[in-house]
């Protein structure tokens, strides 16, 4: 089990790159399974989900090399359409693999993926989307065996703008025979560059950034390389870091447009944010003010990605914040841990009332879900004392070298990887 263990209360000062996005990684690594030959993807992040990925991609027969951020994805010659196990059952997004393959193969197999820590997390809309594009699918025991004759292309509104199903039925559409129309399609920046990137494989993508997508099936794509964009979220993070513990960051590599909503809340809490090209400057000098009310929507709206981080700023300043999630149904798993750290949080369904206090104090604390742990991170950097976050794991799902990162703008942060015998022992 690895740990963190922050000293808090230390100004963040410098400047951070910002990893590439975990988010936009996954479904690209997910597309290059289209293709019957290379598709190189560039700055891609190094973190469990992404290798968690390469792993499933190898298992299904691709020559995967991942050297500095740069990873080679050969697909020409797949084994199977079968995904493996135990790799879905480590991760949610494995999901969005059936329609590449069914794209590929006409055939996937897969499982149900578990019901995840911060919610439900049905794969209806997905499964929804492709029996409309003429795919049999029947589930039996968990196992989702997916088929066609020949994928159609055809329109739809989806009831919900769902990231992964529109990702998913827009790859599958991507070599479907016809035209395939998606309404009320997602419009996260990580939908945009996944089709500005098919594009450039040679798929033909229309209405990109729009909540109508037109997709024309094309009968074959080429070898191709894309950059990925930098991770809005993890960026995110990091403000949400200084303004809690005040002081002056600039970070490179992110897209200021993609922050919106999150900018907007930063700066009405008093922080002052600049922003330029492909870089966010932020300034907490002053004692922040409280923010009335956030609400998490779909993009671009405030992220529920964000929701936890957003609530350990919160957490100390003083006055009441309400917080409304309407995405995810159980993402407010880590007020328990944030209250063992002094933190005043009532929670009540879809909301999460905070009471700011002046000071946190260190505490023992474990990481529950991705998100949960950085917002543990953000709270343990303006806490008073030392904070030990056990169970990192989610963390490094989806954060790149966070405590480097941190180290090199102040922070006292310290990762530790407890052997086994030590976790027994303590246990
Ligand atoms: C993606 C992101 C995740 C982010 C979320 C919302 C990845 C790998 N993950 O997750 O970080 O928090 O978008 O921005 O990109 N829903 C259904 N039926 C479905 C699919 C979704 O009811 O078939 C519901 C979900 O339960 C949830 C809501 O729709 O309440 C949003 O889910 P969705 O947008 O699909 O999120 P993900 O793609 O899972």
């Amino acid at each position: 089990m690895s740990v963190l263990n922050i000293r808090g209360r230390q100004k963040l000062e410098g400047f951070l790159s910002v990893q590439g996005s975990k988010n936009g990684a996954l479904p690209l690594m997910a597309a290059a399974l289209l293709h019957e030959g290379t598709t190189i993807l560039h700055n891609i992040p190094h973190i469990l989900d992404v290798h968690f990925m390469i792993q499933i991609l190898e298992a299904l027969g691709c020559i995967c090399t991942f050297e500095g951020g740069t990873l080679a994805i050969d697909a020409s010659v797949l084994q199977g359409a079968q995904l493996p196990r135990e790799q879905v059952g480590r991760m949610r997004s494995s999901i969005f693999l059936i329609g590449p393959l069914l794209g590929r193969c006409q055939e996937a197999v897969t499982y149900q993926p578990g019901g995840c820590s911060i919610g439900e997390r049905p794969i209806d809309l997905h499964l929804w989307g492709l029996r409309q594009m003429n795919v049999d699918i029947t589930e039996e025991e968990g196992t989702i065996c997916l088929s066609t004759g020949g994928l159609t292309g055809k329109e739809m509104t989806l009831a919900f703008p769902s990231v992964g199903a529109t990702e998913n039925i827009l790859m599958a559409a991507v070599k479907a025979n016809g035209t395939t129309v998606i309404k009320n399609a997602a419009r996260e920046p990580e939908i945009v560059q996944l089709c500005l990137c098919l594009n450039r494989m040679g798929a033909k993508i229309q209405g990109i950034g729009s909540k109508t997508l037109r997709i024309d099936g094309v009968t074959a794509l080429h070898d191709s390389e894309w950059t990925n964009q930098g991770d809005r979220i993890a960026a995110a993070t990091y403000l949400a870091a200084v303004a809690a513990c005040g002081g002056e960051a600039v970070l490179h590599g992110i897209e200021a447009s993609q922050l919106y909503s999150v900018l907007s809340v930063l700066s009405l809490s008093g922080c002052e944010v600049f922003c330029g090209t492909s870089s966010v400057c932020i300034r907490s000098l002053e004692p922040l003010r409280r923010v009335p009310y956030i609400r998490t929507s779909p993009f671009p709206g405030f992220p529920t990605d964000m929701q936890s981080p957003i609530l350990a700023l919160f957490s100390v300043v003083p006055g009441e914040t309400v917080i409304e999630e309407t995405i995810f149904e159980n993402r407010f798993q880590v007020v328990g841990e944030l209250g063992k750290m002094g933190a005043q949080i009532e929670t009540d369904g879809t909301r999460a009332r905070i009471c700011g206090v002046r000071m946190l104090h260190g505490a023992c604390v474990r990481a529950r879900d991705l998100r949960g742990g950085a917002a543990l991170v953000v709270a343990g950097l303006a806490a008073h004392g030392t904070t030990r976050i056990e169970d990192c794991s989610h963390i490094q799902r989806g954060y790149e070298d966070l405590e480097k990162r941190l180290v090199r703008l102040g922070a006292d942060i310290r990762l530790e990887e407890e052997t086994q015998t030590q976790s027994a022992n303590r246990a």
